[in-house]
């Protein structure tokens, strides 16, 4: 029996958010952004944490809520969501989860956020490693440019300056990076269904996704 996972993969900024709430919210599901975990896991690296001590300060220190434009991350009482979705935090995201000791910490942390009601994981390695009996496996891709145009837009939104040439340099970067590191590299799972949402816009991706949904999950 397959598990009442939806895994979406896909390199940063390829719609894997945007999707993984929308269709979150559509079936009912908890919802796992696993890329945001490890911005957390940098984040507190850099704040000085050991890695033995991270699982135990993300359960204790971290707190994860919901507002109308996505997630909230506070460490006790500071919100600490802006400074975890800037590229600098980004790129050592990228950086400290090459390190197998990062990868075994959040292994189990991440599958502790399936219950039976279901779950949405969106990342890099859902579908290959932390989730591989997910009964259904996304794998969404876009150019690097239409991609960096997108990130241009988020981090805009939340008022960070923005040089584009030196963004899609970055979005590149992190990409080879995520795909050719040893461990749990950005490959789509075999099982895996592959969407290409460089020319389709979030509906129409959403659109798509519920027909998938309608075979697996009969909503
Ligand atoms: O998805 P997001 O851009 O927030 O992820 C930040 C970084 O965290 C990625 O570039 C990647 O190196 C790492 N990551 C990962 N495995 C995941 C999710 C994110 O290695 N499942």
């Amino acid at each position: 029996m397959k598990d009442n996972i939806v895994t979406i993969d896909g390199p940063s900024a390829s719609g894997k958010g945007t999707l993984a709430r929308n269709i979150s919210k559509y079936l009912g599901f908890e919802i796992l952004d696993s890329g945001l975990l490890y911005r957390v896991y940098a984040y507190l690296y850099n704040c000085g944490v050991e890695h033995s001590q991270i699982t135990k300060t993300i359960n204790q220190d971290i707190t994860f809520m919901s507002d109308d434009n996505g997630i909230v991350v506070l460490k006790e009482k500071n919100n600490i969501t802006d400074e975890l979705r800037k590229e600098s935090t980004a790129k050592a995201a990228s950086k400290i989860s090459a390190i197998p000791e990062t990868r075994e910490n959040l292994l189990l942390l991440q599958r502790g956020f399936y219950t039976p009601k279901g779950l949405v994981a969106d990342g890099r390695d859902m579908g290959t490693v932390v989730f591989p009996n997910a009964k259904l496996k996304i794998f969404l891709n876009a150019s690097p440019e239409i991609r960096a145009k997108r990130r241009q837009l988020e981090l805009q939104n939340r008022g960070q300056e923005v040089n584009m040439l030196a963004l899609i340099e970055d979005i590149k970067q992190r990409d080879l990076k995520d795909k050719t590191r040893k461990l749990s590299p950005l490959i789509p799972a075999e099982d895996s269904i592959v969407i290409d949402s460089s020319e389709m816009t979030p509906a129409e991706v959403l659109s798509f996704t519920k027909k998938l949904t309608k075979k697996e999950f009969n909503k």
